[in-house]
């Protein structure tokens, strides 16, 4: 059984509490259907997500089966089942890979005939056997909702949660969604709860919820509904609900509530054992009696074996799978992933040929005539300034190039997903699985686009220097880039945001390098640290050998750094995106 005593949801408004959620007591037993109605904005969602824990209550207290939820904690994953108004599935799988993605994230099957088992099940029980290989970017509106349903089911939850899944829906889905919910019900005491604003069909569900601004209005059996707002048809519950505030609503349900409940003895029943309803003291349970009661719950409790959750590593191994399907299936993504990795490395070549030039050496001994040593020098100096400059700025095209790469890899990674990502993370999956998903993935992206920039450019300009090195700072700023955008991306809410700050990220690396433009100094002492590129770029130069870091010394007025300065500078500023991502993954953010 589901109990709700004086259960509030409280925000602060200009420094007042505001109750979302205002003082909501009501019980349903298991195998109960029940509809939270009311016009839109009056606080069903507010409500249904308290029930869900993901609304912490301030006041009162909500039970499952006996147990206190506000002080024991929240439902596990998979004893409660919530389908939110958003679609959460990703529209390039079909119906069969997206519940098998949901069955291998959340219930850990002893093996794969167990695993096919539950898929079958759950897609004859949502009706959706026969569209299973359908992608479901073509699905109809009734078909998503079915399908999200179904990504419930995979758990087998006792407590079922909807937020408008008929809304939007053309009368006969809606009857068919609502019937099915009706269904899911009876199949081993399952509580089915629906918010909806619609008030068709009301004759199949067990009880109704009227809500008011955050109050409850009214909660009976739908036959008791037109009655008590003394109207002649449900229709007309809305605009009644309207003269009055919730708060009044509220106060006259609480005391008409026991009469209500008076004739119907099951309902009584349980607002009495839920301590909703105050019996008077002749007829109070003895103490013996309620111990009883407690043992029974208790063992209930016990006899349930719940399926226990995958591990963190099978849960990464189920995202990194989805997430190459997804990649591949989506051809635009692929196409420009392959053209950025193509065209890139050829845009740096065009500048190779005056980075191959020879620099004239100053001879050890000096000419005796003056002129000449000085046409000498002169001569060197013309040589440096060219190649230095040419290999300068071919480097640092190539960190740039690679910098947006990491940029594209990264900036809409999870913001992109967020709602998904947060729908997952209540259904069981880890942060950590998730994280590492997604470096993984990653990963792969960092090493394919700078490898190929790498030995694509070295084998138009043979370097002069340390091949291994160069190769270790391309990687090193793709990374890090790939890395701070991850981190933008999932601390940003939207994904739109996410792409502006990380165009401007790359945007701003060429400037605030310093190997362009000279910096005033204590503006350059601020931003080199945080400038990816720089570090790549100096280290890059490093590794090119003597002769060309002494031509870029001559043409630039920024100072190089040691190449372990700069090796260890990128994978600082990688480690801090990595960490950074971490924490806007743990952080719930189910409402942006
Ligand atoms: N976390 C929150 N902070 C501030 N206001 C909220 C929050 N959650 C909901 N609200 C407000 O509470 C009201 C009820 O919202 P909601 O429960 O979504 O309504 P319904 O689902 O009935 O349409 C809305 O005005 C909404 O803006
Ligand atoms: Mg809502």
């Amino acid at each position: 059984m589901l109990e709700l005593k004086e259960v509030c949801f409280t925000i602060q408004k200009d420094g007042e509490p505001v109750h979302l959620v205002n003082h909501a007591s009501f019980a349903a037993p298991r195998g109960h259907f029940m509809a939270i109605v009311g016009p839109s904005g009056c606080g069903k969602t507010t409500l249904l997500k308290t029930i869900a824990g993901l609304n912490p209550e301030s006041e009162g207290s909500l039970w499952w089966e006996g147990r206190n939820l506000s002080e024991e904690g929240d439902l596990e994953p998979w004893e409660i089942g919530y389908v939110p108004q958003f679609s959460i599935a990703y529209d390039e799988l079909t119906v069969d890979e997206a519940i098998e993605a949901a069955t291998r994230l959340r219930v850990k099957c002893r093996n794969t005939g167990e695993l096919d088992q539950r898929i079958d099940r759950v897609l004859e029980e949502t009706g959706l056997a026969p569209i299973a290989d359908r992608h479901i970017r073509v699905l109809s509106g009734g078909q998503k909702r079915r399908l999200g349903l179904a990504m419930e089911l995979v758990s087998d939850p006792k407590l079922l949660l909807c937020d408008e899944v008929t809304s939007g829906l053309d009368p006969r889905s809606e009857r068919e969604i609502v019937h099915l919910l009706h269904d899911l019900s009876r199949n081993d005491g399952r509580t089915v709860i629906l918010v909806t604003h619609s008030l068709a069909h009301l004759e199949l569900y067990d009880s109704i919820l009227v809500s008011h601004e955050g109050s409850v209005a009214f909660h009976g059996p739908p036959s008791q509904l037109t009655h008590y707002f003394s109207v002649d048809d449900s229709e007309e519950v809305y605009p009644t609900l309207a003269k009055q505030s919730g708060t009044n609503w509220q106060e006259s349900w609480e005391k008409h509530r026991e009469a209500y409940y008076q004739k119907l003895t099951r309902t009584r029943e349980l607002h009495i054992e839920a301590g909703i309803i105050k019996l008077p003291a002749s007829e109070e349970p003895r103490g013996e009696e309620e111990e009883e009661a407690k043992k029974t719950d208790k063992k209930k409790k016990n006899e349930t074996s719940p399926p226990r959750l995958p591990g963190i590593f099978s849960q990464f191994g189920t995202l990194l799978a989805r997430r190459w399907k997804i990649f591949f299936r989506d051809r635009t993504q692929v196409l420009l992933q392959v053209a950025i990795l193509l065209c890139f490395p050829v845009l740096v070549t065009f500048f190779a040929e005056r980075g191959k030039e020879p620099i004239k050496r100053l001879s050890d001994i000096p000419e005796e005539n003056i002129v000449l040593e000085l046409q000498s020098r002169v001569e060197v100096r013309e040589d440096q300034i060219r190649v230095g400059s040419a290999v300068s700025g071919m480097i640092m095209f190539e960190v740039i190039l690679l910098a947006l790469m990491g940029s594209n890899n990264a900036a809409r990674e999870v913001a992109g997903e967020r709602k998904i990502m947060e729908k997952e993370k209540f259904g069981g999956v880890r942060p950590v699985s998730y994280l590492l998903s997604k470096l993984a993935f990653l990963t792969c992206l960092i090493l394919a686009q700078s490898l190929w920039m790498a030995m694509f450019v070295e084998f138009f300009w043979q370097f002069s220097g340390s091949f291994a090195s160069h190769v270790s700072f391309l990687i090193l700023v793709n990374a890090s880039i790939t890395a701070i955008c991850l981190a933008i991306s999932s601390v940003m809410k939207t994904p739109e945001q996410s792409s502006l700050l990380s165009i401007y990220l790359v945007g701003f690396q060429l400037p605030l390098s310093g190997a362009v433009l000279a910096l005033p100094e204590l503006f350059e002492t601020i931003t080199q640290p945080f400038v990816s590129a720089y570090w790549a770029w100096s280290g890059s130069i490093e590794a090119l050998g003597g002769n060309i870091h002494t031509a870029v010394d001559v043409i630039t007025e920024t100072e190089l750094s040691p190449g372990n300065v700069c090796f260890f500078a990128l994978c600082a500023q990688t480690m801090v995106g990595i960490i950074v991502a971490w924490m806007g993954m743990v952080r719930h953010q189910w409402d942006n």
